[in-house]
């Protein structure tokens, strides 16, 4: 038989209501069926004192059921009816937390009599990151209970917090979570029955304890980090509500601006990628009973940008690291670049200085493959030339012992051809970190034709261990993200020869919310990387004369980005900020004539729809291929590794938002306004055409 969600029991007139619900007793119907139904019982059972509400696994809650949410199915109300009937109980309500409760889940805590719980846990209010507010009192209670400011970083920052920072929510905070039995029981029976029942909601928010400016100024501090976001706003007015209205009003008010947040394409956008972040790690390609090889020795081929970056993920995950370069200058210049990185991240504070030696007596330098024999991974991150590569890997497989996992960092080139140069194709795997690889979350672990799913295995689940985001693709030119970025930096070069600027393209870009628009990115990572995949590339573009010919032109010119102080932007010597410069416009100009290219006013929707639609298209496209498996993994690579606003939930989900009849009808105008052009880069992807003509969506 299976468990209840909500187990009712009475021992020495205590009634316990313990939740089990896995993996996280999120606070779906029956859970809030079970805790109603456990109240009434108790209420009614004169042999009944006390209630206890806890948990018997490691979550206390993980708050409301996420996956419900789109049923519209909300009954029994958790604010209005299982919360108020607990706050409202006549017999004293303790809440006792064996581990985290986040949103509905500390909402259910405010709402017991007392809470009881163990220094190492931690609480929050996390909904604002689902593009909602706690809607089921906490932007109420919280304030009630800790000074105002508090309430409203945890509300709008959605950050979880020690349960020692917060003092004043529990009446107890034991040592260790095994001393919580003993606790809870002790505290009941001290508990005096006599005495009226402590409710949070007739507590006083204290009006001495904040200034009433305190909203606005708070609104304005956050507009730059929180920009295009709806929901931080909602939260903010929402905790000023506890202050300003009684109780019953403030709730109702609560649920006003919930309900605001949750009607918004946000809140689905950013709920969509909730769980698209976590099916990115259910992959298809093992099962439990794959082994998992251990990854305790790593080796980092190359200590340049990105060797260097991805040395220091394992070195802070406490995992030694021998990198290897071909010289010692090269490898002692990698070293201290890693040092230099250690010591200005302990400059502001974020590092001691021992964690920065322990950090750097993990990573040893080699030029010998012969000390890479006892390694469990090896990446590899030399220059991007397939016969370099393919010499680095047959050395490898010289040296490296079985079942060393052989992984290779290449942005654009055929793992299956590198793999090829060794005997053990099936340890070969692509790691592609973004860069800066140590601070990027994104992974694209890239299976070749032979790859084990056990190697695949291993990698997904080391990417956990050195706190990245894991996403599995396979093979193509560019994978996923640089392959469907190909799309977006094309258009935005040919809307500048159209007679865009390259401010109004990045000015529309960035008002859509990416962090930056595609010349400004373009000039901070170097226009000439893109050049010289162009030079790689040259069948794939040469029926397009127009192919970025300014880009190259600037290339060739010297003005390679902020790198030289000039590249499609000016920069005054040690600033970043981009300055127009009207020659650009004019090469684009005699390009433009050149090719017979009139240029004319582009209004900004144009170039959002040929900026964004084509990268979608091309997600299709990699959808039909099966190089991601699927739509929401695009998302999760376009969120983590692009800077994708995640509130409009990655650029699939976007497309589904906005509708993919939209999105077809956008591609055929541009591909018959653009003649060739529109011939050769705006055919819709067949699944396109065939989802929107369906109705369907991507996700
Ligand atoms: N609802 C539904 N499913 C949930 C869930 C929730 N609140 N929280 C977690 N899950 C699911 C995950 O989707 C995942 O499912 P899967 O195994 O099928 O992929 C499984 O539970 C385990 O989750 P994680 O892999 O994330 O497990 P971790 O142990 O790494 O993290 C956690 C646990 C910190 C609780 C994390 O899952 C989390 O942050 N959950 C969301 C917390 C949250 O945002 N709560 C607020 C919900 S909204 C709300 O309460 C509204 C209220 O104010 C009215
Ligand atoms: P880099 O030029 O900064 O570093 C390459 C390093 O490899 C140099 O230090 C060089 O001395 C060393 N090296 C060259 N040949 C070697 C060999 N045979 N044996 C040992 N060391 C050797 O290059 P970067 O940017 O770090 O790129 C490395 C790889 O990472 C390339 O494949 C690149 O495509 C890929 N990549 C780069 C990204 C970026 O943004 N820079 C992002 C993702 C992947």
């Amino acid at each position: 038989m299976s468990q209840s969600a909500v187990a009712y029991s009475v021992q020495q007139s205590v009634a316990s209501l313990i939740m089990h619900n896995p993996p996280v007793n999120a606070l779906g119907k029956a859970v809030r069926v079970g805790l109603v139904e456990g109240i009434e019982k108790a209420l009614a059972d004169d042999a009944v004192k006390v209630i206890v509400i806890t948990s018997d696994i490691g979550f206390f809650s993980g708050g409301a059921d996420i996956s419900e949410f789109s049923t519209g199915d909300f009954e029994p109300n958790l604010s209005t009816v299982v919360l108020h009937a607990i706050e409202q109980s006549t017999k004293p309500v303790v809440a006792v937390l064996p581990g985290p409760a986040f949103g509905g889940g500390l909402e259910l805590a405010l709402a017991c009599h007392y809470r009881i719980t163990h220094k190492a846990n931690k609480v929050g209010l996390p909904e604002v990151n689902l593009g909602i507010l706690p809607g089921a009192g906490g932007t109420q209670r919280l304030p009630r209970l800790v000074p105002v400011q508090q309430a409203l970083d945890m509300v709008v920052s959605g950050r979880p917090q020690s349960v020692t920072k917060l003092p004043s929510v529990f009446a107890e905070i034991v040592d260790s979570v095994e001393q919580l039995p003993a606790a809870t029981q002790t505290f009941i029976e001290n508990l005096d029955l006599t005495a009226d029942i402590p409710r949070t909601c007739d507590i006083t928010v204290d009006s001495a304890s904040f200034d009433p400016a305190l909203f606005e100024q708070y609104a304005e501090g956050i507009k730059k980090q929180a920009r295009g976001f709806f929901a931080p706003f909602n939260c903010i007015k929402a905790v000023q509500a506890a202050t300003e209205l009684p109780f019953p009003e403030g709730l109702q008010r609560e649920g006003e601006l919930f309900l605001e947040c949750m009607q918004t394409s946000q809140a689905r956008a950013q709920q969509h990628f909730f769980f698209a972040e976590r099916a990115a790690g259910h992959v298809q390609d093992y099962d439990k009973s794959t082994p998992v090889r251990d990854i305790k020795k790593v080796a980092v081929i190359g200590a340049g940008t990105m060797g260097g970056g991805i040395a220091m993920n394992f070195a802070n995950a406490g995992i030694p690291v021998t990198m290897l370069e071909l010289q010692p200058e090269a490898l002692e210049k990698g070293l201290s670049v890693i040092r230099g990185n250690y010591e200005r991240t302990a400059k502001k504070g974020k590092l001691t200085a021992e964690d920065v030696e322990k950090r750097m007596s993990l990573l040893t330098g080699t030029t010998s493959y012969a000390d890479l024999a006892d390694v469990d991974l090896v990446i590899e991150a030399v220059f991007e030339k397939m016969e370099v590569k393919q010499a680095v890997f047959k050395s490898l497989d010289e040296v490296c012992k079985p079942g060393a996992i052989l992984a290779t960092n290449t942005s654009t080139l055929d793992i299956n051809e590198i793999a090829a140069a060794t005997s053990r194709p099936q340890d070969v795997i692509g790691l592609h970190f973004f860069s800066p690889a140590n601070v990027m979350k994104l992974l694209e672990i890239v299976k070749a034709e032979h790859t084990a799913p056990e190697v695949i295995k291993t990698c997904m689940q080391m990417a956990k261990i050195i706190r990245k985001v894991a996403v599995l693709v396979g093979v193509c030119f560019g994978f996923v993200g640089n392959r469907m970025i190909e799309a977006y930096g094309r258009e935005a070069n040919r809307l500048m020869l159209e007679g865009a600027t390259p401010e109004q393209v990045d000015k529309v870009i960035y008002k859509f919310g990416l962090p930056m628009g595609p010349f400004t990115m373009g000039d901070m990572a170097g226009l000439d990387i893109g050049y010289f995949v162009r030079q790689s590339r040259k069948a794939f573009i040469e029926h397009d004369p127009s192919y970025c010919v300014v880009a190259d032109k600037l290339v060739e010119d010297g003005r390679v980005g902020l790198k030289a102080g000039k590249g499609v932007y000016l920069y005054e010597p040690g600033n970043r900020q981009p300055i127009p410069d009207e020659s650009v416009l004019e090469i684009a100009k005699q390009e433009a004539a050149r090719l017979g290219i009139e240029q004319r006013k582009i209004s900004d929707q144009e170039i959002l729809e040929r900026c964004i639609y084509p990268l979608i298209n091309e997600g299709a496209l990699i959808l039909e291929e099966g190089i991601a498996a699927k739509a929401s993994d695009i998302d999760v690579i376009y969120v983590y590794g692009y800077g994708f606003p995640v509130y409009r939930g990655g650029p699939m989900k976007f497309a589904d938002e906005i509708g993919l009849d939209k999105v077809l009808t956008a591609m055929n105008k541009y591909r018959e306004q653009l003649g060739d052009y529109g011939e050769a880069w705006f055919k819709p992807a067949p699944l396109l055409e065939k989802l929107a003509q369906q109705g369907k969506t991507f996700n």
